[in-house]
This record gives structure tokens, C-alpha cells and sequence, in this order.
């Protein structure tokens, strides 16, 4: 159990928040637990008709705790949380819609990869800097965001770790809108609660046929996690996360 993760019904939406602002939403384990946990649960409750995420003001979030990357990274275990959000997240029976203000790192970002609406404020930058930490990309980003982005412009996020503005995500079709910070969450509520107005049937074999099969998602987030776990013991990932968890030194 965590209280960083705060569960929200409004109706037929599960609200799905992050909420450890001290550390700027950063993910620990338990937090994708109870992520997945709430997920398979809503999928699970014939009330629950959407799911939003959702953090707090100015933080979507941080990525991954940095932390829990080093204890990994120097010989600590890593358990399943992460792999088993991820499944849930790609393998989702309803419509997910989320509101992104402020930082949104790694996984910060590509969780709305998965989403089939997101809703973004100017001041949001989508940032996955995989690369300079010595990782690889997650969440099935690397099949993803080049069928969105292209693949020069995915390189450049991915390999480079380039930010792309709420502007330009809108922009290219990675997001669905950008609304001023004040008008977030009324607008993703709105938003998801219209979703939910919809003849779920209906609604599940329209989703279901935009986002096709699953089968080569669930491989390339399988490979990418293979690759990811090498990389943690790496020397390159373990500079960075000291040298992140030092920084203020
Ligand atoms: N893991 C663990 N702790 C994190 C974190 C992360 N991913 N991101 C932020 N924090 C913590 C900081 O260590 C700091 O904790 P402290 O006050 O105990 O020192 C606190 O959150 C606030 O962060 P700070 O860096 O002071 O805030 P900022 O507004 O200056 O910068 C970020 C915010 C997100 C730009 C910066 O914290 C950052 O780059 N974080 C790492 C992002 C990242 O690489 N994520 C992994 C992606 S795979």
C-alpha cells in the first residue's frame, strides 16, 4: 500500500493520481503497483468506464524513483513491479485519458503513449532522456513514437533526449490538446466523463480497432525491458544515477 497513489471515482471515471510532490512524482515501486493494481481493478468493475491519469500541479511526473534505479544498479533487486504496470497499461480493456502539467519525464512521458486522449498545459515538455542515463527506451516508446513522430524526430527525444513542448506533441499528433494550467483537470474530467457517456461496447470494439493488436507492442516492450535491465548494471547508468543522486552536493 501507498498513499503516493491516490484512487478517485467520479462517476464511471477512476482517477488514477500521483501524488509525492516532495520528490516530484517520482515512481517507486509500490507506486506501480498500486497503478497497475487500480487499473486491472477498474477494468475488472463494470462501473468504471474510463480511467484518467492524472498528477499534481506543475508535476506530472519525474519518471522513474532514480533511487530505486541505483539500488538495482548496485546489486539490490529489482522485482516485477515496473514490467507487470507496463503489461497492464498496453494490455488495458478501457479507454485511458490523462492530464499532463509540468514535468513529465520517462516514464512521465511515455505512459501517455498509451493513453488515448492526453491533455498537456503550455508549460509541459515531454522529456525521455534514456540515453544519458545510461538506459535504453521503455514502455514500447521505441515502436511507438517514431510511427507518431517519425523516425528522425523520435531519434532526437529518444536517442538524444531532446524535449518536445506540449506545442509541438499537439503539434504532431502525440497529444490530443493543450489548455491553459487552471483549466486541466476540468477539461480531462470533461473529457473523460464524455467517454464514458458512450455505448462501452460499441466504444471497446472502436478502441480496440484503433489500436490494433497488441502483439508487437507486448514484444517490443519485452525486448526493451531485456535490454533496460542489462543497462542497469551498466557503468554508464550507474554514473549517471550517482551522479544525479549527488548533484546537489
Ligand atoms: N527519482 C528520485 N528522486 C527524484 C527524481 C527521480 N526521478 N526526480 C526528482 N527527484 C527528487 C530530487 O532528488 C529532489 O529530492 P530532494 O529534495 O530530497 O533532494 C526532489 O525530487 C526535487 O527535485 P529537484 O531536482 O530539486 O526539482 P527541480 O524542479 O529542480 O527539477 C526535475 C525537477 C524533474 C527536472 C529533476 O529533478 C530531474 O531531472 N529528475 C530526474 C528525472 C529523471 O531522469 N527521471 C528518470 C527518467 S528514466
Amino acid at each position: 500500500m501507498t498513499d503516493h497513489i491516490l484512487i478517485e471515482r467520479h462517476g464511471a471515471v477512476q482517477v488514477i493520481r500521483m501524488n509525492r510532490p516532495d520528490k516530484k512524482n517520482a515512481l517507486t515501486r509500490a507506486m506501480y503497483a498500486a497503478m497497475a493494481a487500480a487499473l486491472t481493478e477498474g477494468d475488472a468493475d463494470p462501473a468504471v468506464r474510463v480511467h484518467v491519469f492524472l498528477g499534481l500541479p506543475g508535476m506530472f511526473s519525474a519518471g522513474n524513483d532514480l533511487a530505486d534505479f541505483l539500488a538495482v544498479a548496485t546489486g539490490g533487486e529489482g522485482g516485477n513491479e515496473v514490467w507487470d504496470f507496463l503489461m497492464t497499461l498496453a494490455k488495458s480493456q478501457k479507454p485511458m485519458v490523462s492530464g499532463v502539467d509540468g514535468i513529465a519525464v520517462g516514464i512521465g512521458t511515455t505512459l501517455n503513449l498509451h493513453c488515448d486522449l492526453t491533455f498537456a498545459t503550455p508549460r509541459t515538455v515531454f522529456r525521455t532522456p534514456f540515453v544519458d542515463l545510461g538506459l535504453v527506451p521503455e514502455a514500447g516508446s521505441s515502436l511507438l513514437v517514431p510511427q507518431i513522430l517519425g523516425r528522425q524526430a523520435a531519434f532526437a527525444m529518444l536517442g538524444l533526449g531532446e524535449g518536445l513542448p506540449a506545442a509541438d506533441a499537439k503539434a504532431a499528433g502525440l497529444i490530443h490538446a493543450v489548455v491553459p494550467e487552471d483549466e486541466l483537470e476540468a477539461a480531462t474530467l470533461t473529457a473523460a466523463e464524455t467517454v464514458a457517456t458512450k455505448p462501452p461496447q460499441a466504444l471497446k470494439i472502436a478502441r480496440d480497432l484503433l489500436r490494433g493488436s497488441r502483439e508487437d507492442l507486448v514484444a517490443r516492450i519485452g525486448e526493451e525491458a531485456e535490454r533496460f535491465r542489462e543497462r542497469l548494471q551498466s557503468d554508464e547508468a550507474r554514473a549517471a544515477f550517482v551522479a544525479f543522486m549527488n548533484r546537489k552536493k
